[in-house]
């Protein structure tokens, strides 16, 4: 079902660099409007069901680490075609590919150091918002 909704996190090397705030205000200025947020962080735990779906993939245990290794800010936005215009905003998962002006592009250091998350599709953004926000948590 298409929602118009995505998922993201500034993950904790954005975070730690102080990006958060450039980074949201690329984010609303590309037309998506915040309907929930919230500064969290991930246990080990958390982050491998999060990333669950690559479990059998060699750099897994390092994306956990990684994910879990300090604060990060997870968001739903809203806009037309959210999740694939996000993925767009976002860029290339690898920096070095990601288009100039893109979030990666701008904000990311490296394959793994790259600053955001978006969801691969609309039913993923649905479950990666429920995993971080309850209905009292979203508009
Ligand atoms: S994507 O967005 O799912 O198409 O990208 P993909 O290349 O399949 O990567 C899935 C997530 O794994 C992260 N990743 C890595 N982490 C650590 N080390 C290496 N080498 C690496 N390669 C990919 C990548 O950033 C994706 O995380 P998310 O949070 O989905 O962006």
């Amino acid at each position: 079902m298409k929602t118009n909704r995505t998922f993201t996190m500034i993950k904790p090397d954005a975070v730690a660099n102080g990006h958060i705030g450039g980074i949201l205000d690329h984010i609303t200025k590309a037309g998506f409007k915040i309907v929930a947020l919230k500064y969290t962080a991930l246990t080990p735990a958390k982050a491998g069901e999060f990333y669950a779906v690559h479990s059998e993939r060699g750099f897994f245990a390092d994306l956990v680490d990684f994910m879990s290794s300090g604060p990060i800010v997870a968001a739903i936005l809203e806009k037309e075609n959210a999740v694939a215009d996000f993925r767009t905003v976002i860029g290339a998962t690898d920096p070095a590919k990601a288009e100039p002006g893109t979030i990666r592009n701008l904000f990311a250091k490296s394959i793994e150091a790259n600053a955001v998350h978006g969801s691969d599709s609309d039913e993923n953004a649905e479950i990666e918002g429920n995993f971080f926000f309850s209905a009292f948590e979203r508009y």
